[in-house]
């Protein structure tokens, strides 16, 4: 057995991670008065919410008319119905509070005329339950919206006295003998010193895991350790086969250009100069869903009308709007477009292709954020001091596919749910939970055992192998026969964890270790993923299987729960919640205007 000293820290709540979502529970939590700890492994103004640009959709209605039963649909639709209703309501219907909440916190929304929030069109965002135009709907910061939001949001944590441990990274979960969670072990990157957490309640806000991928939007920190930590506990993962792939990703470098960029008027182009998406979205045309864009730019490059020498990319072009517009609204994009792809934008298309960008499953919870272990008794089991938020959680609200600007709503709605539901069930007044020396001991021998890791492949060389095969045979179109041998490969490459080489021993700023620990996360993440999308026999949202090209409602309208273990993947099926929250009588949505249909834009 390890032998690591450890420091003990007891706390009501520990979060993990500091991005848009681990922020606002850890605002929420300490607003409170509960002992709140935020571990992250970077600092917080550096967690990925950091890159997001378009903006948080909110149905404030301050450039028109808009309802949060409309954001709903639209919600529930661009999730090609495989969202959970009730989830998908509390979304819509807490959005505009959690703004404005944001708002009084400090967040700098850019302004319209009038001083109110401006609002920006984004995709899969319309009027009249899919009947109506484009709304305006996705509140924004220029291009700059996770920025200004991760900074207000830390300032605000520390003011009220929320602790926080930065740069410490979190090794495994501690889980008690009858399956609660009780805690966390971190290892401390600039000293080398080991830390116990024990917590009433652990909140993971871990973020994505889009490195899986060799082409991202992600940040490379974006390694799925909540996903993780969460397998190696025996806890499941859910709807992991919906990948999605942002349309505009600079081409080469994968840097991303906000949807807002075509919210602000911004079209694309194929080898004929042709505005191809008017074929294929008659009415959205380049604000329909991502998942929509993505495809039929994949349909012209693979049709020969792709750009380029290699005919391999699209063209986004904004040089007709005015150089002010592209100044006050878009500075970020214009900027990233000459420094990655040589752009002047007021001038020149920028060189675009669809890339990897979120991930629509993750770790199964409820709209409040408490994790759930589904049994054949219970498919709604919740795991006991257990939440996760975020990118990392699956409440699920994105389902099939996620709507642009969704996913910062998403953040602070189910990172303030998470702390309205600590402050029921967390009490101040109680003990904190003992450590389980012997799921701390666990965690300590598996940390040694990679450190001291002798085998043949380096750790570099084994994830670009996992980012290789995922790229080529999960990607935006799926066929029996890649999806199966992607599969076979992953089950293989997975497995050559047990032969990883490490150099590094030390314990102090050992980026040789953390990049193996991270790898040994973003495996299970991409084991769960290639697993679910080959069982899937159907076309859903992100999921476009060429062999079986329609939805199928009967037999698939069903979450994916995948259990990982080593290199194997277990793989059951539960529920989607169809009822929503409230009545069409409590002003809410009948269930026959959100019952299945074809999706069209
Ligand atoms: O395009 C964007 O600005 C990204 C937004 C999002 O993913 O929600």
């Amino acid at each position: 057995m390890a032998a690591y000293e450890y420091e003990t820290h007891d706390y009501d709540v520990v979060v993990v991670g500091a991005g848009g979502a681990g922020l606002r529970a850890t605002l929420g939590m300490a607003e409170q008065g509960l002992r709140t700890a935020c571990v992250t492994k970077v600092f917080p103004t550096r967690s990925h919410t950091v890159a997001a640009q378009g903006g948080i959709a909110a149905s404030l209605s301050n450039m028109g008319p808009d309802h949060w039963q409309w954001h709903m649909y639209d919600t529930v639709k661009g999730s090609d119905w495989l969202g959970d209703t009730d989830a998908m309501e509390y979304l819509a219907r807490e959005a505009p509070k959690a703004v404005y909440e944001l708002e009084h916190y400090g967040v700098p929304f850019s302004r319209t005329e009038e001083g109110k929030i401006y609002q920006r069109p984004f995709g899969g965002h319309t009027t009249e339950f899919g009947e109506g135009p484009p709304v305006q709907r996705t509140c924004a910061a220029a291009d700059r919206t996770g920025h200004a939001i991760l900074h207000t949001l830390y300032g605000q944590s520390l003011k009220n006295n929320a602790e926080f441990y930065i740069e410490y990274f979190a090794i495994d979960l501690i889980m008690s003998d009858d399956g609660a969670c009780t805690g966390v072990v971190c290892w401390k990157l600039d000293d080398g010193t080991m830390h116990v957490f024990n917590a009433k309640m652990v909140v993971l806000a871990t973020g994505g895991y889009g490195r899986a991928y060799f082409s991202a939007t992600s940040a490379h920190t974006c390694t799925g350790d909540g996903g993780g930590m969460v397998a190696r506990a025996g806890l499941p993962l859910q709807d992991m086969e919906f990948v999605q792939f942002h349309p505009t990703g600079i081409y080469g470098s994968g840097c991303l250009i906000t949807e807002g960029a075509r919210g602000e008027g911004g079209y694309l182009t194929n080898s004929e100069g042709e505005r191809f998406m008017e074929r294929y979205a008659p009415n959205y045309k380049d604000l329909a869903p991502r998942d929509y864009v993505s495809r039929s730019m994949t349909m012209e490059i693979r049709e020969g009308r792709g750009v380029g020498d290699e005919g391999d990319h699209i063209h986004l072009n904004l040089s007709h709007l005015p150089a002010e517009a592209l100044a006050e609204r878009l500075p970020g994009i214009s900027e990233s477009a000459k420094i990655f792809a040589g752009v002047d934008v007021t001038k020149e298309p920028i060189p675009v292709l669809p890339t990897v960008h979120y991930n629509m499953g993750g770790i199964p919870t409820n709209y409040w954020g408490e994790v759930v272990n589904p049994t054949a008794e219970d498919p709604n089991a919740i795991v006991p001091g257990l939440m996760a938020v975020g990118e990392a959680g699956c409440a699920s609200v994105h389902g099939a596919n996620r709507l642009g600007s969704n996913s910062l709503i998403d953040l602070v709605v189910f990172g303030r749910a998470a702390a309205i539901r600590a402050g029921k069930v967390v009490d101040p007044e109680s003990a904190v939970p003992a450590t389980n020396t012997a799921s701390v001991d666990k965690a300590f021998d598996r940390f040694d055992g990679l450190r001291n890791a002798t085998g043949a492949i380096p750790t570099a060389d084994l994830r670009l192998e996992m980012q290789k095969t995922m790229q080529a045979d999960a990607a935006v179109f799926r066929t029996a026969k890649t999806m199966k041998e992607g599969l076979d490969k992953m089950t293989a490459i997975a497995g050559k964890l047990d032969d990883l080489q490490v150099t590094d021993r030390s314990l102090v700023w050992n980026s040789d270790l953390m990049e193996t620990l991270e790898l040994t996360n973003l495996m299970p993440n991409a084991l769960a993923t290639i697993a679910g999308a080959e069982a899937r026999k159907e076309s859903r949202g992100a999921h476009a299987h060429e062999d079986y090209t329609t939805r199928d409602d009967e037999n698939w309208r069903v979450h994916t729960i995948a259990r990982v273990e080593g290199n194997k993947t277990d793989l059951s099926y539960r529920p989607v919640v169809v009822d929503p929250l409230s009545t069409e009588e409590q002003g809410g949505i009948s269930l026959k205007k959100i019952a299945p249909k074809e999706r069209t834009f």
